[in-house]
């Protein structure tokens, strides 16, 4: 398994160039299941989940080629409804395929996605979702087994806002018979790219972005071409970075937007922020205030900026409240920054952060994707040499990161184990 080394202490400077939006590929290049043809998507990151949603993609089917961040999936061949354990184990978000199939076939069997580390990460609103439209769902040995007639469009409520939730059953909805009103959505800019994708398509979806969606169901949808957009949470992670260093790095091809919750607190911080149409320059200053934050459904605090919200955190003037509203088990990053000298006190799902002087360096383990990227960023401010372990955490959800950062001035390598 690979390591990543961060020797800290180096200032960062200049430019960096975000990549494609993880979480909006996923469920986008999904979506070409429901249609035949060739679909050609351009600036998609070239992640480990990218690869793994591909194979699954394959599995199902479909044609799918990768030349660098240009990804083409064509479904016409689509000639199975099961999802198998061995592939959806890989990356939980391949439940993604479950409504588009239960549109497309009539039926799917895909295998339970089951937890992660950050929480238990269930999908019943997901399987209410398709009974509201008319699916009958089963679940045995593993597996959700899923079949209808024809869906037909329906008013459903999430009784608590989900991303990937309303992503499933905004595609499923597209080739339901009649109108679906999905009250409660998440807002996500990543929902809006999907539904920019399946309205280009020919779908009618209207309310994309807000907590009220309406698709009016089509009979049959088209191949696009179409870019992912930029990575919020990559842009935040290069934004910590820049206030956590105190230094003067420039985020280009980056949605300011997209991450307005993530300006506004590193501004609380004491950080400038100087927003440009898709530029963001960030100049940490010589201290970091504390500030309390939470994390919230956009458009508030992302949770996937909670861990490296928190590194700022551990060496700012005072002490701060970060809680932890989306997911129940996101402190999993606490107990190595602790052994990194960080002084943290977690009670329930609010972890109490009291400013030090200054990291130590060691050897620590990174436990899901973003408190991999909080690792690293810990490493920067550290003294002495962190050795980030289990990286393929890391590879997950960002492209090559240690090389961005390297291009930034820090002293940062990968050494393969
Ligand atoms: C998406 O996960 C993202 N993943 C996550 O990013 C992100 O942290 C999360 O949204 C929240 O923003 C992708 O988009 C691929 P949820 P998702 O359903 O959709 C509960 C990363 O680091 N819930 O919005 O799985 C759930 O337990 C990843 O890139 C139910 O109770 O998250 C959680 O408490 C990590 N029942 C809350 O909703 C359900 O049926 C939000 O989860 C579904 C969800």
């Amino acid at each position: 398994m690979d390591k990543i080394l961060v020797r800290g202490g180096r200032k960062l400077a200049g430019e960096v160039q975000v990549g494609g939006a993880k979480n909006a590929a996923l469920p986008i290049l999904v979506a070409s299941l429901l249609c035949d043809g060739p679909n050609t998507f351009t600036n998609v990151p070239n992640l480990r989940d990218i690869r793994s949603t591909i194979d699954l993609l394959r599995h199902l089917g479909a044609n799918c080629t990768i030349e660098g961040n240009t990804t083409c999936v064509d479904a016409s061949g689509l000639n199975t409804h099961e999802a198998p354990y061995d592939l959806v184990r890989k990356m939980r978000a391949s439940i993604l395929v479950l409504g588009p199939l239960v549109a497309r076939l009539k039926k799917a069997r895909v295998s339970l996605p089951g937890g992660c580390a950050i929480g238990a990460r269930p999908i019943n609103l997901h399987l209410k979702g398709l009974e509201c439209l008319g699916a009958r769902i089963e679940l045995a040995h593993g597996y959700v087994e899923a079949s209808c007639d024809r869906l037909k469009g329906a008013d459903i409520y999430f009784d608590v806002v989900t991303v990937t939730g309303t992503e499933n059953i905004m595609m499923a909805a597209a080739l339901a018979e009649g109108v679906t009103i999905l009250r409660n959505a998440a807002r996500e800019p990543e929902i809006t790219a999907l539904a920019d994708v399946l309205n280009r398509m020919g779908a009618k979806i209207e309310g994309a972005g807000t907590s009220e969606v309406t698709i009016d169901g089509v009979e049959q949808l088209s191949p696009v071409n179409a870019a992912i957009i930029p990575d919020r949470i990559e842009t935040g992670t290069f934004m910590a970075a820049a206030a956590l260093t105190g230094s003067d790095v420039t985020i280009s091809g980056a949605q300011p937007e997209h991450v307005k919750a993530v300006i506004d607190q590193l501004r609380r911080t004491g950080a400038l922020i100087d927003v440009a149409e898709d530029r963001i320059r960030v100049r940490g200053g010589d201290r970091i205030e504390s500030v309390d934050v939470k994390t919230l459904p956009y458009p508030g605090f992302p949770t996937d900026m909670q861990a490296q919200f928190m590194v700022l955190m551990t060496v700012a003037q005072g002490a701060s409240l970060i809680s932890e509203t989306i997911f129940e088990n996101r402190f999993i990053h606490v107990s190595e920054l602790e052994r990194m000298g960080a002084d943290i006190t977690i009670s329930g799902n609010t972890a109490l952060v009291k400013g030090v002087k200054t990291l130590s360096g060691a050897p620590v383990m990174a436990t899901d994707l973003r408190a991999s990227a909080c690792l690293i960023l810990a490493g920067l401010v550290a003294d002495n040499t962190t050795e980030v372990n289990r990286v393929y955490h890391l590879d997950r959800g960002y492209e090559a990161l240690e090389k961005k950062f390297e291009a930034l001035g820090a002293a940062i390598w990968r050494e393969n184990s």
